[in-house]
């Protein structure tokens, strides 16, 4: 991976003016200091979508999605910093040097760095011993087995692991890895007597790879039928099972417009193989809300394709409630007698499977069919619940035209009137005990920091009312706001920090990135110097951190009409910030009573001292 010097990507970032760059993407139109448009990461009808030209950044006040060029292009693109600076770089006619690293630069690579190489080495080994005598067995599987050719064989990487103690720990060693990386990264195992062992031990290999390709982890799987059949590789700093997609780094290039998604990494690897370069599946662990979100930015439809048993069964409802939750568009393709879509491809070949996805089902009505199999169609009570059910769910859809749509295919399928199950919907929307066990039936599995909406607009939780989020939370969100106020306000009016400074430092600020931004931008203006939000971001490596700094700097300030508003918000939220320091004192330090004596005589002179 190339690196690239500060002053470079700088460089390249300043010639690259953010409006100028989004809007050869999508529309934007002025609205005072800001630009607006559709925002490409998630789906609206009215623009939410801001470009700032001062701030050289974006944020979506609709999915909180936000950061600088960089961050626009590794998002719009699905790209790697590096990528984005080369792409910029481009368009401007910067030069970027090509350079290697230094002896000094290699000390001191992250963890993160080293064990990307570790697993970039890994993958590539058990890649040739798959190609190599020793892997013939393994071959004879891929090929002969499971039906691959080499093209897919390569495409994904595959390879193998073969049946000595050490074999990859011996090669790795004498690559340079040190026994505490290899340990920490799950592929050798140290047994105090026997010594280093090797994890994968005569398994055929599946490289995890991030959406870059990058090798991240990786899975292997016995070529019989003993058990555990899979073993995957332990999460890393660069590996996080609940939000990796197996087969996404191919996937999202794929110009269809939905992905396919499975169980297991033969089913990706069978469908691409059948010219299905849109399949996907969550690995060794149940679809998340992680997943949900990635697969929603990507603007596709998902159509679920799990194993026929009860258990997929049951992860494809679980996945529907999720997806449908975060109003992403998602169907339902079901195998028939086949396992699982690795068997289905092999049996029944690919227009098969074309013809699959055109009848995909509907996921709504998918739910109530199954659903529908846990009453007794003969006992009329049994028939009854199940109706409840139904009218239930259909109360808990977000429009009157969806209800409406889904009460005439409903009572059609399952022959009754429709005016009765419109009646029994407004019967059953009022009584709260029936309506939290569908809700709980339709997201079980989900935790409530889950059930949060943080994709939409919505502000209420969506459980609706009754269930409300802990009061911790909603007290740290509400100190983000009024921090994220005064680091807005002041990169806006730099005029006020001289006032603000006076009673407030970056330390009472919450630990974490607005402390770190807070403390950038008051070095910045104490040197007399501006401060550069968007070059900033550039040191830190992940997305997440951008959207946070995007949002902490485009905090809406309301209800400022005249100068005594704004001494008076003002006033309000430096005495928040005051409270909170206070109230967070380690009172078992030693220095605790005279910091509380200080904070309380600021607080004191907040309230009575002229601001502005
Ligand atoms: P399945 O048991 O359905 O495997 O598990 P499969 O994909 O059909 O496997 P084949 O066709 O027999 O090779 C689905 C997924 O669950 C994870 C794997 O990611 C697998 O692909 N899994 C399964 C494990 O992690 N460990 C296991 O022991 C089994
Ligand atoms: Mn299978």
């Amino acid at each position: 991976m190339p690196m690239y010097s500060e002053e470079d990507i700088d460089e390249v970032r300043s010639r690259n003016d953010i409006v100028d760059v989004v809007s050869s993407y999508i529309q934007l139109k002025r609205k005072g200091s800001n630009y607006f448009g559709l925002c490409p990461f998630h789906s609206e009808k009215s623009p939410s979508f801001c470009v700032n030209q001062a701030k050289q950044m974006y944020y979506c006040f609709g999915c909180h999605k936000g950061g600088n060029v960089f961050t626009f292009l590794m998002d719009y693109n699905q790209s790697s910093f590096p990528e984005a600076v080369e792409e910029l770089a481009d368009k401007c006619g910067y030069n970027l040097p090509k350079q290697e690293l230094t002896v000094e630069q290699k000390k001191r690579q992250t963890k993160k760095t080293r064990l990307s190489y570790l697993y970039k080495d890994a993958a590539n080994y058990y890649y040739s011993k798959l190609h190599s005598n020793v892997g013939e067995v393994g071959m004879h599987y891929f090929r002969d087995v499971r039906c691959l050719d080499k093209e897919t064989m390569r495409d994904f990487a595959l390879g193998f692991a073969d049946g000595k103690w050490d074999s990859a720990y011996r090669f790795l060693r004498d690559k340079g890895y040190d026994d505490e990386l290899l340990k920490d990264s799950g592929l050798v195992v140290f047994d105090e007597k026997k010594g280093p062992r090797d994890y994968f031990i005569n398994r055929v290999m599946f490289p995890i790879v991030n959406e870059r390709g990058e090798p991240v982890g990786l899975g292997g799987r016995v070529l019989d039928n003993s058990k555990p059949k899979y073993l995957n590789s332990r999460e890393n700093e660069l590996f996080l099972k609940r939000k990796t997609i197996y087969g996404y780094n191919i996937a999202r290039r794929t110009r269809r417009d939905m992905y396919i998604l499975c169980e297991g990494y033969m089913d990706v690897i069978a469908l691409h193989g059948a010219g299905f370069d849109n399949a996907i599946a969550a690995l060794g662990t149940a679809f998340t809300k992680d997943h949900a979100l990635k697969l929603k930015n990507s603007g596709k439809k998902i159509y679920i394709c799990f194993d026929s048993d009860t258990a997929g069964v049951d992860a494809a409802l679980r996945a529907i409630g999720m997806l449908r939750l975060l109003d992403v568009d998602c169907k339902v393709i079901t195998m028939g007698q086949y396992k699982d879509p690795d068997e289905f491809i092999k049996a029944e070949g690919s227009e098969a499977f074309e013809d699959r996805i055109k009848n995909a089902e509907n996921s709504f009505i998918f739910a109530i069919d199954k659903r529908r199999e846990d009453f007794d169609k003969d006992d009329p009570e049994e028939n009854n619940r199940f109706f409840r059910n139904m009218a239930g769910r259909i109360a808990l859809l977000k429009t009157d035209i969806e209800r409406e749509n889904y009460i005439v295919v409903l009572s059609e399928r399952y022959g009754v009137k429709s005016d009765s199950l419109r009646e029994l919907i407004r019967d059953v929307s009022k009584n709260e005990r029936e309506m939290s066990i569908v809700r709980d039936e339709l997201y079980k599995g989900f935790s409530e920091d889950d059930l949060r909406d943080n994709s939409s607009n919505a502000k209420e939780d969506i459980r609706g009312p009754g269930k409300r989020i802990d009061t911790k939370k909603k007290s740290d969100e509400g100190l983000r706001e009024t921090e994220g106020i005064l680091l807005t306000w002041l990169f806006e009016e730099p005029r006020l920090y001289p006032v603000i400074s006076k009673y407030v430092s970056a330390d009472d600020f919450q630990e974490g990135i607005y402390r770190e931004i807070a403390s950038d931008m008051f070095k910045a203006y104490d040197s007399g110097g501006e401060f550069d939000p968007a070059q900033i971001m550039c040191n830190f490596e992940d997305n997440e951190a951008h959207n946070a700094i995007a949002k902490m700097l485009h905090t809406k300030i309301e209800g400022i009409e005249t100068d005594r508003d704004k001494e008076v918000l003002l006033r309000e939220t430096l005495i928040k910030l005051k409270n909170e320091s206070l109230k967070s004192v380690d009172k078992s330090q030693p220095e605790a009573g005279k910091k509380i004596r200080l904070i309380k005589e600021e607080i004191r002179k907040l309230q009575t001292e002229d601001l502005l």
